[in-house]
């Protein structure tokens, strides 16, 4: 089965750098797709709150025999629950849905910068932490400037910022803050939906390595170090995204594929993004 290296988070958690998310799973589906991808050699999941299928994760996890420390477990706030007691209480309803005791990443979904709430919401997120029901807090979506607000106003630096990343939308800049501030990068819509496949730089190496270009575009993103969870409902291509530890991309074709930026954006921009859920 395929080897997941870790990544090491700046509190000392380890994360498998690779994982599977459910966004868009149905809820009645979820169970049964998450225990193909454990088949699959899977031990890392991203949910939320907003997607719905919670339950779907949690119950797989008991089916499976794994033990709670063998599986990588995150969720995400949902827009309608900023604010310092609404985020205590959603996250204990999260783990009653899931039925566990812990998670092992809590993340904030959106800043909503117009709503402003997310400092408080953050200091929440310190307390959930402290009190053991996060082993790891981090954010999405978050922009320099809300990260910035957070170090000036909060004491904990966000283990993660999960952020749209593909080689559409490479996010140079973000990416370099992150290094800068001890902040590991999650990508989200790392194959931008499947959008990005027919581009013939992709095409062209998926040719040259013997690969799909899915997984040449996987295989990009673990070499510059980011944290990946694709989205799948077929058990062949879950085995297909996670079959990239096997082979490595020369420094020319890592360059051309960050060279196909045109930022261009699958999901909404988090400075205007004011949805509540
Ligand atoms: N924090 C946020 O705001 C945020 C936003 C969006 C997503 N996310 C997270 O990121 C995860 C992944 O993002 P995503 O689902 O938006 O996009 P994605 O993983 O880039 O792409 C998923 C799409 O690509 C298709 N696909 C998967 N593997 C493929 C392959 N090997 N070849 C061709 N097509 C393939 C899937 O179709 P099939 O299912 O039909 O295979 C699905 O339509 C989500 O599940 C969620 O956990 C977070």
């Amino acid at each position: 089965m395929t080897e997941v290296p870790n990544i090491t988070l700046n509190n000392g958690v380890e994360i498998p750098q690779f994982g599977y998310g459910v966004f868009q799973v149905p809820p009645e589906r979820t169970s049964a797709a998450v225990l193909e991808a454990f088949a699959a050699g899977y031990r890392h999941i991203d949910t939320a709150q907003m997607y719905r299928n919670e339950e779907g994760v949690g119950r797989a996890l008991a089916e499976s025999g794994l033990a709670r420390d063998e599986v990588f477990v995150t969720t995400k706030l949902n827009n309608g629950a900023h604010g310092y007691q609404r985020a205590i209480a959603a996250l204990d309803q999260s783990l009653g849905t899931m039925r566990l005791d812990y998670v092992d990443l809590f993340l904030i979904h959106w800043p909503l910068p117009r709503q402003d709430r997310y400092v408080e919401t953050w200091k929440a997120f310190e307390k959930l932490l402290a009190d053991g029901k996060a082993r790891a807090i981090g954010v999405s979506n978050f922009q320099p400037a809300h990260l910035e607000r957070l170090a000036m106003a909060t004491e904990v630096v966000p283990a993660v910022n999960q952020i749209e990343l593909h080689p559409r939308l490479t996010q140079h800049e973000l990416r370099k803050y992150h290094a800068k501030h001890g902040i590991a990068t999650e990508a989200w819509s790392p194959i931008a939906k499947g959008r990005v496949l027919e581009h013939p730089t992709l095409q062209g190496l998926a040719d040259k390595y013997g690969k799909t270009a899915a997984q040449v575009v996987l295989r990009w993103h673990i070499q510059i170090g980011n944290i990946v969870f694709p989205k799948t409902s077929s058990p062949e291509r879950m085995r297909e995204n996670i079959d990239v530890f096997d082979f490595e991309l020369d420094p020319d074709d890592v360059a051309a594929i960050e060279a196909l930026d045109d930022r261009h954006r699958t999901g909404p921009d988090p400075d205007t993004f004011d949805m509540t859920g």
